[in-house]
């Protein structure tokens, strides 16, 4: 008796190893993913950098990731390196604006689709990408002008004169910045950009040539120091330490890191115009969506907000980056 018990258990057991093996699903192929990324010339950067990277680790896809360190033609390299190994999709943020064409066309032809994050690319051929996922620049240039605009409204100064810190150049950001906030003061005639430098969204070329514009007297007759990230403000406010500038300006700063939430709460700047780096769950969703076979749109924005001495601060959420 003892003896046909055991023998029914173990046949039991079988049983059910069997239908654990027979339920098993077949492993799904992996799908890699070529994530080319810009470089790392600011905090925000890194931030983005890991939200993307984790979002689609998160997803189960393979993430080959090259940094191309700020150089275009490394990055041109990167994608094709991504080509030549025939990865499933290239997610691309990219740091300048044209110049990709012909590198895109090879990705076509090789059936790779391409997910353009961050920064977008000017191309006459729409069908060389699926998607555009990022921050509207255009209204953070906008919004960071009614800003300006707002401030001077009520005070009866004849003339405003701006020293803008611009990006660099053949990049989205800095050619969109610059247009939204010239749009934007253009509704109040005495607002006009007077002095304009180049930083390329890093703090210490940002300091060099704000020190240097100090020197050559630049800085007199400014109202406002416009910024196009956060990086090159505090490059700015370093140097104006260092050569002991007295005047108080209105700074206006992009991209709302937690180190320029300080300064603000600090009364150091005036308005931070935030540039969300936390994309990566939308990219990785949009890429789920492709390979899923659902509809993409044509563009996805990243919501962003203002954050202003006009702020309760006590409402600013931890920053994270
Ligand atoms: O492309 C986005 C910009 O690039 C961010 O504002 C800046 O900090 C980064 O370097």
């Amino acid at each position: 008796m003892k003896n046909k018990s055991f023998f029914i258990l173990v046949a039991f057991c079988l049983l059910l190893a069997g239908c654990t093996f027979n339920s098993t699903e077949p492993t799904k192929k992996e799908l890699t993913i070529g994530f080319s990324q810009a470089g790392t010339e600011s905090n925000w950067r890194k931030v983005q950098n890991q939200s993307i990277k984790e979002a689609l680790e998160k997803q189960n896809f393979q993430v080959l990731h090259r940094n191309s360190y700020s150089d275009p033609k490394q990055q041109i390299q990167d994608v094709m390196t991504f080509i030549a190994y025939q990865v499933d999709m290239i997610v691309l943020s990219p740091i300048e604006e044209t110049g990709w064409d012909s590198v895109l066309e090879e990705a076509k032809e090789a059936n790779i689709p391409v997910i353009i994050v961050d920064r977008n690319i000017t191309t006459e051929k729409q069908d060389l990408y699926l998607t555009h996922i990022g921050s509207s620049f255009k209204a953070q240039g906008s919004r960071a002008g009614l800003y300006v605009t707002n401030h001077y409204q009520q005070k009866t100064q004849e003339s405003i004169q701006v020293f803008e810190i611009r990006g660099s150049e053949n990049t989205s950001p800095t050619r969109l910045r610059s247009d939204g906030f010239l749009e934007t003061i253009g509704r109040d005639p005495r607002i006009h950009v007077r002095q304009v430098i180049t930083g390329d969204y890093i703090r210490l070329k940002a300091k060099e040539q704000f020190s240097k514009a100090i020197d050559e007297g630049k800085l007199e007759g400014i109202d406002v120091i416009y910024s196009h990230n956060d990086e090159m403000t505090l490059g700015a406010l370093d140097a104006i330490k260092e050569k002991k500038l007295e005047k108080n300006f209105v700074i206006v700063s992009i991209d709302a890191q937690k180190e320029m939430i300080d300064q603000l709460k600090k009364g150091k700047v005036n308005c931070v115009v935030e540039c969300n780096p936390f994309m990566g769950e939308l990219v990785a969703n949009t890429v789920k969506r492709y390979f899923e076979k659902k509809a993409i749109p044509q563009d996805i924005y990243v919501s962003d907000t203002v954050f202003s001495d006009q702020n309760d601060f006590s409402t600013i959420p931890p920053r994270g980056y």
